[in-house]
């Protein structure tokens, strides 16, 4: 039966036990790791999210009651104890903190039983994902958890602690609202009051954060709730976390000024890193060129190298083909993995393939200098020697080429840089590599949409000097916006906004707009325009994205407390879920059958 806690006060945790406490009584309450029956003394790791103290229970200083119910204890029983601390008798577990010491418990209560868990709460799980968001509250008491969360609590302090020191004020905006064009799709919420209309849940809170700018608050920082309806990854989720700015009164350098010294306080302060101040800066076209990748890992090189000029006049007709359709021939110098066996380059052409290359084209240069390639047939030995020259290519060198339209190219080695560095274990999780991406193209075109679409956002103002660019060569024109980019995850970006109307008007030309349609979007802000606007910028960072490399692990999912899975659903709870007909009634909505 469970008891209460009357009477009874927590005197601190169980970590929080130290060796200067030897000899005073204690009370200890938390869950029962794992119970040992010795005959005669009993053993309990107990446990709390400050992590475990072993109990210890001999008939004489426990009475007979007490070590009666003490035989009883399974795991994940909730108990609390009340006992001297001592020095450990048996052998010190130099795993724990608490590893040389003891408490010997003089009383105990059960305050809950539990059944047998479906699976044993414990580091490093080995239990399957689906089992675990099940259970996720049984799975939230794993010390690994349990860390993440109490480094993201660490971190969102900190933050706060930051920003106001900096003069930003926290200002709430609304989660109903009307939907933001961050670029994906939006969650909708049905309204009751006004059958047939809908809020929109925030994709970020970028209109209302400039809205603040145009009322004065100057400098604002918020840690806000953001929905995003888009295919889920492991660093995507629908719901997440950003921590949020925008400032008056600034340009780029400000924006990355302020946000050099957070980076460099928190890191310190979280996991005691410290961040080499200035953080390096490469502009977009330099990204994509050395990296292939507008989020660049820095920790190690394998650039790409451009050698269409090499191979304009060879006798390989998918190098010349491509280069004729305006594309392009670039490669990696994957170095050491020249004695690559066939059927793994195979299974590299075939991971290409994943990101739309047509192929491959390689060659292996084994130790002892021999070659063999994919295409060396169709080339002359002196245009292999050059084109091996440009690579920089060496004896135990795999060189992997991708011949396409350049965007293609770009993707196919981004991607394929990472899994050679995957596969040669160059990514160390206890190295930070940050760098600034810069100078963004203001707009993509969208084959789908065949128009241009934003590539921040469409308030995003474009650089003075290609302003006249917009009428004569949109695609060209380059934008005051920035990622910061950590180990290859972006974690933050943002843009200097548009505080002129007529750039605006004509940025929103460049989108397809119609004067009618801007105005129906974006009317308030546009109004809000009109009476006094300061020239100002801001930026976001994915605080789940921030803590996931702060913690070392590989998904957003663990470090939410209760994230959703690929589906977008939540296995432990099940929603989304269809609701009642009355419910749908008061809604003044009508929905599909369900399917089979
Ligand atoms: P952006 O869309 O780049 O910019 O978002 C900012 C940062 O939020 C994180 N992020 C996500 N994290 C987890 N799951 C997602 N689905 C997800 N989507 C984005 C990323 C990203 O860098 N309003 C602008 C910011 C600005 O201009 O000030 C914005 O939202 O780490
Ligand atoms: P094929 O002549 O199509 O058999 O191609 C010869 C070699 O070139 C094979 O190794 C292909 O994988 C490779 N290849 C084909 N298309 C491309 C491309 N677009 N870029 C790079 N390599 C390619």
């Amino acid at each position: 039966m469970a008891e209460s806690m009357q009477g009874l006060h927590r005197t601190c945790r169980c970590a929080e036990v130290t060796e200067e406490m030897i000899g005073s009584e204690v009370t200890l309450m938390g869950w029962v790791q794992k119970a040992r029956d010795k005959g005669g003394i009993i053993f309990v790791d107990l446990r709390d999210r400050s992590g475990i103290m072993q109990l210890i229970f001999e008939n004489g200083i426990i009475d007979e009651e007490g070590f009666a119910k003490a035989g009883k204890l399974r795991s994940e029983f909730v108990i609390a104890v009340v006992g001297t601390v001592a020095k450990r008798g048996g052998a010190v577990n130099t795993n724990l903190a608490t590893g040389t010491m003891e408490v010997q418990v003089r009383s105990l209560r059960i305050l809950s039983e539990s059944e047998v868990p479906p699976f044993p709460v414990e580091e490093n799980s080995k239990t399957k994902d689906e089992v675990r968001l099940k259970y996720r509250y049984l799975d939230l008491r794993r010390p690994d958890l349990q860390k993440n969360l109490m480094l993201k609590s660490k971190v969102m302090m900190l933050t706060r602690q930051f920003f106001a020191n900096e003069g930003f004020l926290e200002i709430e905006t609304p989660m109903l609202g009307k939907s933001t064009p961050e670029g994906a799709r939006d969650y909708l919420v049905p309204s009751r009051i006004h059958p047939g209309s809908f809020y929109g849940l925030p994709q970020s809170p970028q209109l209302y954060k400039q809205l603040l700018m145009c009322s004065g608050y100057d400098r604002y920082i918020q840690i806000a709730r953001c929905f995003r309806d888009e295919d889920l990854r492991a660093d995507r989720q629908p719901e997440f976390t950003q921590i949020d700015m925008e400032l008056s009164f600034v340009d780029v350098d400000d924006v990355i000024d302020v946000n050099e010294r957070f980076l460099s306080y928190l890191f310190k302060q979280v996991i005691d890193l410290d961040v080499k101040l200035p953080i390096q800066r490469i502009t977009w076209q330099e990204a994509m060129d050395r990296f292939g990748s507008d989020k660049p890992d820095m920790r190690f090189g394998m650039e790409l190298h451009d050698v269409s000029d090499i191979v304009k006049d060879c006798g390989f007709s998918v190098f010349t083909s491509a280069l004729e359709n305006g594309g392009s021939v670039r490669g990696i110098n994957a170095e050491g993995q020249g004695e690559m066996p066939r059927k793994k380059i195979d299974k590299l052409v075939e991971f290409a393939k994943g990101y739309g290359a047509k192929g491959l084209a390689y060659i292996a240069i084994a130790k002892d200098g021999t070659r063999k390639s994919s295409f060396a047939k169709f080339m002359t030995e002196q245009e292999m020697d050059a084109l091996i020259q440009a690579m920089d290519g060496k004896p135990g060198d795999l060189l992997l080429f991708a011949a396409d339209k350049k965007k293609l190219v770009y993707d196919v080695l981004g991607a394929l840089r990472l899994e050679m560095a995957r596969q040669m274990e160059l990514l160390d999780k206890n190295e930070y590599r940050f760098v600034w991406v810069t100078e963004f193209p203001l707009l993509e075109w969208s084959e789908e949409e065949n128009r241009y679409t934003a590539m921040h956002h469409p308030f995003t103002m474009p650089m003075e000097e290609d302003i006249p660019l917009l009428d004569t060569d949109p695609g060209k024109v380059r934008a005051k916006a920035y990622d910061i980019v950590l180990n290859g995850n972006e974690i933050g970006g943002g843009s200097v906004r548009i505080h002129q109307d007529d750039i605006q008007e004509r940025m929103f030309k460049e989108l397809g707009f119609t004067p009618e349609a801007a105005h129906e979007q974006f009317g308030f802000l546009l109004d809000a325009f009109k009476y006094g606007v300061p020239p100002h910028a801001g930026l976001a960072y994915g605080l789940d994205r921030l803590v996931m490399l702060m913690a070392k692990v590989d998904s957003i999912r663990d470090v939410i407390a209760f994230p959703k899975v690929k589906d977008a659903s939540c296995l432990m709870t099940k929603a989304p879920q269809r609701v009642s007909e009355a419910q749908l009634k008061e809604l003044g909505l009508e929905v599909a059958p369900e399917e089979e």
